[in-house]
């Protein structure tokens, strides 16, 4: 099987290097990079093995068996498009599109087009998070009272990416706003938000907050208290607990969680994770696996287009509380 791969930039490098490590029926017989600037795509195949190649164009990548979609948000609709008018099944990094508009269009063409696009939210692929998922799915967890995630970066991103990086709901909670519903499988009620500008004077020039809560209230009544900071100072942490009438479930911790442990005696984590990067490994791992299997048609597509509309939906209504002050009602659908 050959993969291609559009963008080598922080996170189609990684994606990249990544496709190089699968082995088995995953292991892709030839990689193909693209990316506009100038060298770079060569850059990166020097640096891999050498059935990674550079290609001149995006429309070469098409020839291979699925593409991998890695480049800024606001490219993804035209060549997530041409890839599915090609008949190329994608992989594309999150978000599918900046706004809703724009997604929802897209997404009724992908699905028109009958070609799988799996969007990357890796949390669907992290081993515990589809553990917790299942847990609770099939009813171990019993019923769910309370779900709690939090995402914080380790340091800020580049000042220059802040302008235009959506904002932190869509940039950065988008993660747990798709995760979390999935994961309870209930409709989202009412969205309150609430953030402030702490760590970087330049989040505010931006018009956005580098700190914020923000707390969903599903249809049973259930409860979701979700956080997403810029700045952590052990490294970078992401967790999520589940609160149920029969089992109390914890992902992201470990010796590697950022955190000091009080109790019974101080404990310091050893290697606390760096980045996304570092703690999803695991996951964007999977979730290349996941998407050869798509493509062989051996399972169904477990983080289609049609859904990542709802945590772009979710993540407007965060935008609207935190502007407006009050709770925003959820239509149903
Ligand atoms: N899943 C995650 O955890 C995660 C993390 C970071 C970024 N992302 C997403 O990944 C995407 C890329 O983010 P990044 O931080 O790697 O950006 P980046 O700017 O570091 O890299 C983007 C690369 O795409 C290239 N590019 C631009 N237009 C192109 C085109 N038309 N065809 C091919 N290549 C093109 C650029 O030259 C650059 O090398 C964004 O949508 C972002 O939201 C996802």
């Amino acid at each position: 099987m050959d993969i291609g791969v559009a963008g080598v930039g922080r996170i189609g490098q990684m994606h990249a290097a990544h496709l190089t490590e699968l082995d088995g029926d995953a292991a892709p017989d030839k990689i193909l990079l693209f990316d506009p600037v100038p060298g770079r795509a060569e850059a990166v195949a020097a640096a891999l093995p050498s059935h990674v190649t550079a290609v001149a164009s995006f429309d070469d990548l098409l020839a291979a068996d699925g593409v991998l979609v890695a480049t800024p948000t606001d490219t993804h609709s035209d060549l997530v498009r041409r890839a599915v008018r090609g008949r190329t099944p994608v992989l594309c990094e999150k978000p599918l599109a900046g706004d809703l508009e724009s997604m929802t269009t897209l997404v009724d063409d992908i699905e028109s087009s009958g070609v799988d696009v799996v969007v990357g939210f890796q949390r669907r692929f992290d081993p515990a998070t589809v553990e917790a998922y299942r847990r609770v799915r099939s009813g171990e967890a019993g019923q769910v009272y309370l779900v709690r995630s939090s995402v914080l970066d380790h340091v800020p991103p580049p000042k220059e990416y802040i302008p235009t990086s959506g904002g932190l709901f869509k940039d950065c909670m988008i993660h747990d706003l798709d995760a979390v519903p999935w994961l309870v499988g209930e409709e989202v009620v009412e969205v309150s938000a609430s953030g402030s500008v702490l760590v970087d004077q330049a989040f505010a020039d931006a018009g956005d907050v580098d700190y914020a809560v923000v707390t969903l209230r599903f249809a049973s009544g259930a409860h979701a208290q979700m956080t997403a900071g810029r700045h952590d100072p052990i490294g970078y942490d992401c967790k999520l607990e589940v609160y149920g009438s029969k089992q109390v479930l914890a992902v992201g911790w470990n010796e590697r969680t950022p955190v000091v442990r009080l109790e019974p005696q101080q404990v310091e984590p050893t290697r606390p994770w760096e980045s996304f990067m570092d703690r999803y490994k695991d996951a964007y791992l999977n979730e290349l696996r996941v998407f050869a299997d798509v493509i062989e048609g051996k399972v169904a597509n477990p983080s289609p287009a049609r859904e990542s509309l709802y945590s772009l939906r979710l993540a407007e209504a965060c935008d609207e509380s935190l502007r407006t002050g009050k709770p925003v009602r959820l239509e149903a659908g």
